[in-house]
């Protein structure tokens, strides 16, 4: 077991890498604390935190709702919970952006831990503070940046995951590597097959490296001013696809990536050769690169962009593998190279 550190705006997050859930006691005092738990995680994990006061809800995005979290709010007044109770999230992505919104608004604020268990939210949606739900069909509308006090990482509890879900995961990994180490790309190369296959060591290394990276980007950038933007490569047009084409975040991200190459060999001066160095180590992940998405109804989605300022996107590009910065990139031209792009690939 590995412990860690990071001081977010002066209050400290303790990370517990490697620990296993049936000693969350250790952290959390069980009669001043409630779970929130997935109910996949629960189907399979649940003997392993058995007398727990537990808050079930179902591990999918329609979870991320005012009602659910009515139903939350709703059984952490019958528990009695108050400002001293701690609400652990323990889940995916979903749960752990539902018991973070919770905490953060109940009583002003209760304290909150996570204990991650999808690969996707252990090395992306449990770090950072940034928690939220969506409000109809806009995501992640209501939200806030507050950090939890701890989180755990139990990498038995991936055991049980889809096979997609490890692919999604898998691509934000890809992602950290191409925007900000070269060492990890390498290594993300050397270890596909042990990746594929879930060796411990090699999971253990990913899911502590990407922690350690998106750790580094919120210190220096915890409110989205700048550093922080990285972390969206490959996401403005993953976004796009991900609801035009009805696919998994991690599947979108990976062909917005595949896009965003293109695009920094074309303004960036990435070399061809690592351009497709990024697209065949999507595909080894089993990712999809090709866009099925007619490009104009791809540029709609980059008006209704969060990240879009006036008539500018900050499209984040890379330099070479490793090194990425933002560009700001006026729509119309965003437009017109989106649809030279597509046209090529189709030709
Ligand atoms: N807050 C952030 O910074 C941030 C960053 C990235 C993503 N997110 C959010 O994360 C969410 C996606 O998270 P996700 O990819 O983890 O998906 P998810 O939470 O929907 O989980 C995926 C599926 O795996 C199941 N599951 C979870 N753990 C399991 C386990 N150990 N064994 C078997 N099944 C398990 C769930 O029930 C669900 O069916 C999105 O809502 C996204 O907006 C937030």
């Amino acid at each position: 077991m590995k412990n860690k550190q990071y001081v977010f705006s002066g209050k400290p997050v303790s990370y517990y890498f490697g620990e296993t859930i049936s000693r969350l006691q250790q952290y959390a005092d069980p009669s001043a604390t409630i779970l929130v738990v997935d109910d996949q995680v629960e189907h399979f994990h649940g003997h392993l935190f058995k007398n727990w006061r537990k808050i079930i809800v179902p591990g999918d995005e329609s979870s991320k709702d005012l009602r659910t979290l009515e139903r939350v709010v709703k059984k952490l007044i019958e528990f009695e919970a108050d400002r001293k109770t701690m609400l652990i999230g323990i889940g995916g992505g979903v749960v752990t952006d539902l018991t973070g919104f919770a905490a953060s608004i109940y009583m002003r604020g209760i304290p909150y831990g996570f204990v991650p268990t999808t690969l996707l939210a252990q090395v992306d949606a449990s770090i950072g503070g940034k928690n939220g739900i969506d409000f109809g069909e806009y995501k992640n509308m209501l939200g806030v940046i507050r950090q939890p006090a701890f989180l755990l990482f139990d990498y038995d509890l991936l055991n049980t995951l889809p096979d997609t879900e490890w692919y999604n995961g898998f691509a934000e990994v890809i992602k950290y590597a191409c925007i900000l180490d070269e060492q990890l790309f390498d290594f993300l190369e050397k270890n596909t097959d042990r990746a594929l296959v879930h060796d411990r060591e090699v999971i253990a290394y990913i899911v502590e490296r990407s922690v350690e990276i998106k750790s580094l980007i919120v210190q220096e950038d915890e409110l989205e001013g700048g550093k922080r933007r990285l972390l969206n490569f490959g996401h403005t047009v993953g976004h796009a696809v991900e609801r035009i084409e009805h696919i998994a975040h991690g599947q979108a991200v990976a062909k917005g990536m595949n896009i965003a190459s293109i695009f920094s060999e074309k303004l960036s001066g990435l070399s061809f050769a690592e351009k497709d160095r990024i697209v065949q180590l999507i595909k080894v992940y089993r990712l999809p690169v090709e866009i099925h998405s007619n490009p104009t109804d791809i540029s709609r989605y980059f008006s209704m962009d969060k990240k879009r300022e006036k008539q500018f996107i900050h499209f984040i590009l890379l330099k070479k593998i490793g090194e990425a910065f933002v560009k700001k990139i006026l729509l119309n031209e965003l437009n017109k190279l989106l649809v030279e792009t597509i046209a090529e690939r189709i030709s």
